[in-house]
């Protein structure tokens, strides 16, 4: 693995999600593989799990992890090839990402998109600046489109609740849905399309993606899955709900009909094969998902920011693997 971008820089997703399994039972058992190297991880935009996960993560390979907050605590960077820089910008990544390169042996960056220009955003120019000009293995944190890591999270958490449930997993392949829910603001569509790609790729799973005219993903992520307007119809008999709020991708960045009918609730899960319910986090309460899903066993949303750590440190360990 050279670069961790999206579900096409990994060979064998099982295989991954059996690695990360595998660091969850046994988190120091490649204590070496990272002595000596170090982890860059730039934020351009707020996390707490991402960055928690990652830095645990590479200190249990052994590595050192600096983080860097550039947003708010670096010089403001340009992309823009042949940018005359006479606006706000102060650096260009031409100049920055090649230092960085020298700094770090791997470079892991989050970015999130403007909501304002499609093409730009689904460029994925920020992403593709860096891997031109650093030289290193770079790791998205969440890019302008995609959310690789938290995919991956997604698949091993759903892998390990079927182990948990061997007559589930035994008895059928189990139907995933990802479910659109309001919110008050306008969100990326990064966490559904990642998730949609890898669910696609992985195909174990009957895949139905649910949300409200308008809602539409980009095909280039959904091709293959099961698509309809009609939440209650796509809820029957799923073992896994996925919640997740989007802003329209046609006409972009957009928040159309916030039907607060769409928020699952206890109700709405009774038409389920007892779906276990999930999140990538942060999530609005009483918006998204209701205090009594959220409080309850059905939810897996803490052990799925928990194994953030495990898939973090599967992608590192594969690349520190692929590059020494
Ligand atoms: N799910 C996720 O990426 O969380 P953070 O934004 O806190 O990193």
């Amino acid at each position: 693995m050279k670069n961790f971008i999206s579900v096409n820089d990994v060979q064998d997703i099982n295989a991954l999600v059996k690695k990360a399994m595998e660091y969850k039972i046994a988190p120091f058992k490649d204590k070496s593989a990272g002595a000596g190297k170090r982890v860059g991880c730039l934020f351009l935009n707020p996390s707490m799990r991402t960055r928690l996960s990652t830095q645990i993560a590479a200190q249990n390979l052994g590595m050192d992890a600096i983080v860097f907050n550039v947003g708010s605590e670096g010089w403001a960077l340009e992309f823009e090839e042949e940018a005359i820089m006479s606006g706000n910008t102060v650096e260009h990544v031409k100049d920055a990402a090649p230092i960085m390169g020298k700094y770090f042996d791997i470079l892991a960056i989050r970015t999130f998109p403007s909501l304002k220009n499609r093409e730009d955003d689904y460029s994925e120019l920020y992403i593709r600046q860096f891997i031109k000009y650093a030289g290193i293995p770079v790791v998205s944190l969440e890019s302008a489109t995609l959310h690789p890591l938290q995919s991956l999270t997604d698949i091993m958490t759903i892998t390990e609740s079927l182990e948990n449930n061997k007559q589930k997993k035994i008895s059928h392949k189990p139907k995933v849905v990802l479910s659109w829910a309001p919110h008050v603001k306008a969100l990326p569509q990064c966490v559904a399309n990642s998730f949609s790609q890898w669910m696609n790729a992985w195909g174990h799973a009957d895949f139905v993606i649910t949300h409200p005219e308008d809602y539409e993903l980009n095909e280039q992520f959904t091709k293959g899955a099961t698509i309809t307007n009609n939440q209650d119809e796509a809820l029957k008999d799923a073992d896994f709900v996925y919640v997740k709020n989007w802003s329209t991708y046609n006409d972009y960045g957009k928040i159309y009909c916030n039907d607060p009918d769409w928020m699952l609730t206890r109700d709405k899960l009774k038409l389920t094969h007892q779906a276990k319910v999930m999140h990538c986090l942060p999530v609005r309460r009483n918006v998204e998902l209701s205090d009594e899903i959220l409080d309850s066993s059905d939810s897996l949303v803490t052990q799925e920011a928990a194994n953030r750590v495990w898939a973090a440190q599967a992608v590192l360990s594969e690349i520190l693997r692929s590059n020494s």
